[in-house]
């Protein structure tokens, strides 16, 4: 393990994550996720993810499945808000691409980029199941479908505007 690439601070930090997760490695996914929330841009470290297999005695591999199976971990910079425009087959059918570009338009980012501001991501997303309302996106773990240009430019404000609790 690397342990010079993190300095002090930072073991201490995660082993109180570890400690309130009480060590169990069945609590991978909240430990994973408290250990992000370390992070100003929303991801784990590549010697992050080495302490956490070492102390919970678990390979790697099981860390880094884990990151790719939960679409709110990344062990890549992210914004706040991960901005998923889905291009799954119903959507394809609904002219995602307009979705898409009025996205790109209103963030001044293009897929796979975070905003200057460090506040969103941009990226694809398979189909997350919201067919009936498509076209679709995702942020984070809330879903906004039947939507339109105008709609989704309304809805990228709000989150600006710190209202989006209420869409
Ligand atoms: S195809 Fe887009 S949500 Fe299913």
């Amino acid at each position: 393990m690397s342990k010079s690439l993190l300095d002090v601070n930072q073991y201490e930090e995660i082993d109180k994550i570890l400690k309130k997760h009480d060590m169990n490695k069945h609590n991978l996914v909240g430990i994973l996720a408290d250990v992000q929330d370390l992070s100003p841009e929303h991801y784990i470290t590549k010697e992050q993810a080495e302490y956490i297999s070492e102390r919970l005695g678990i390979f790697l591999s099981n860390v880094y499945d884990t990151i790719t199976f939960y679409s709110a971990l990344s062990d890549k910079p992210k914004g706040k808000y991960v901005i998923q425009v889905c291009n799954g087959p119903c959507c394809k059918v609904m002219k995602y691409e307009k979705i898409k570009d009025a996205i790109e338009k209103e963030l001044k980012t293009g897929i796979g980029e975070i905003t200057h501001d460090g506040m969103f991501s941009f990226e694809y997303s398979s189909c997350f199941g919201a067919c009936e309302i498509s076209p679709a996106i995702r942020i984070g773990e809330k879903i906004y479908g039947n939507l339109d240009e105008k709609k989704v430019v309304e809805i990228i404000r709000n989150y600006r505007g710190g209202t989006w609790e209420n869409l």
